[in-house]
């Protein structure tokens, strides 16, 4: 049976408070030995520090959250943009003991053998953020990324309103399903609108930087500096935008787009060199993985939202799909309300003057 998750996310809430009264622990960050009421254990591999912030600054802490609430053991490490140190993580992982592993692959086929030779071992797994393609995951946890495409797209189409625009996109890597997904979802927002005309789209290996910064150094150039908006699909790829526009005396000028609503991200909007960006709460995704994690352990269904087809199997992957929220220069507050960022680390005092036209203080 299938219930909405806000059901569930309520639900568990109720678990989780009287579960942390069982005590929890030290606060390592890599195992923790809680004590807790199940006898699971979870293992979450991250993919790197890099190709966002979020990773480490927002879903490690709230994993670690989510995890001591539900008072059940667990060990989050970090791949650092090597498929094969993920792979061994996964090993060390399952030699340790754990009954249920969660990944963010770096790639769907090195992900797909991570999942399967923990299936062969009897640990269950779930993708976390990003689908495996061809992978064997019990549960898919994430937010509906068409949809953050989606936002991004009109977002843009906001800041540029009817006028003709050129516009290059700056997409993910191509190894992440996701990055599709965002693509996808912009460019059906966008393409119809026949004011509009792409003149020149790439993807951008690894969610890299500064390859980025490079990538759309050559897009401009290319474009003969013809460029009206960046349709960009993180907050990083979007910064090294917009560097690249201060260079040439464009920043603020033309719009351009984001995603993870980080520190950088949010400064950006307020500067008004950035247009929007998209918030995807960490305690929200990281809640439902635990919520998933745990049911797994106890041998139950966790709660789901909707199927996922994964394009290269054609499986239908049980999801966990949660919302994805547009901000701008008029709800940038909403993100700092609700823990997504702290106010002191985005009105630095070199914003606070566009903390204070915005309403933040
Ligand atoms: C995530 C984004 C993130 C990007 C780079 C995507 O799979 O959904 O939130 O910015 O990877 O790490």
């Amino acid at each position: 049976m299938k219930r909405k998750y806000g059901a569930v996310a309520a639900a568990s809430l109720g678990l989780a408070l009287t579960l942390t009264a069982c005590g929890s622990d030290d606060g390592d960050d890599s195992a923790n030995d809680s004590g807790g009421s199940s006898d699971g254990k979870i293992g979450v591999i991250l993919p790197d520090t890099e190709s966002s912030v979020r990773w480490e600054s927002a879903d490690r802490p709230a994993l670690e959250a989510a995890f001591k609430a539900a008072g059940v053991e667990y060990s989050i490490q970090n791949a650092e943009n090597d498929a094969e140190k993920m792979a061994q993580i996964a090993d060390s992982m399952i030699a340790d003991g754990v009954t249920v592993l969660a990944i963010v692959n770096l790639d769907s086929a090195s992900g797909a053998a991570i999942e399967e030779k923990a299936n062969s071992q009897g640990v269950a797994t779930i993708d976390y953020d990003r689908l495996t393609l061809g992978g064997s995951a019990e549960y898919y946890v994430s937010f509906d990324n068409a949809v953050v495409g989606e936002l991004q797209g009109r977002g843009l189409a906001d800041c540029l309103g009817n006028k003709r625009a050129n516009i290059v996109y700056l997409n993910g890597s191509p190894t992440d399903n996701n990055a599709t997904l965002f693509a996808e979802g912009a460019h059906s927002i966008l393409d119809p609108m026949t004011n509009y005309t792409v003149v020149g789209e790439q993807a951008v290996p690894e969610w890299d930087n500064e390859e980025a910064a490079v990538i759309f150094q050559q897009l401009y150039t290319q474009a003969d500096g013809k460029v009206d908006g960046v349709l960009a699909a993180n907050d990083g790829l979007g910064g090294a935008a917009i560097s690249i526009l201060e260079g040439n005396g464009r920043a603020g000028d033309v719009p351009v787009t984001g995603q993870d609503a980080t520190v950088e991200g949010l400064q950006n909007i307020l500067a008004g060199t950035q247009c929007m960006t998209v918030y995807k709460s960490a305690t929200l995704e990281a809640n439902a993985l635990a919520d998933a994690a745990i049911a797994l352990v106890n041998g139950e269904d966790a709660e789901t939202t909707a199927t996922t087809k994964d394009s290269e199997s054609g499986r239908e992957v049980p999801s966990i799909l949660l919302t994805p929220v547009a901000i701008t220069v008029a709800n940038v507050g909403d993100v700092i309300d609700d823990g997504g960022q702290k106010l002191e680390d985005v009105c630095t005092p070199d914003f606070a003057d566009a903390c204070a036209a915005a309403g933040l203080e």
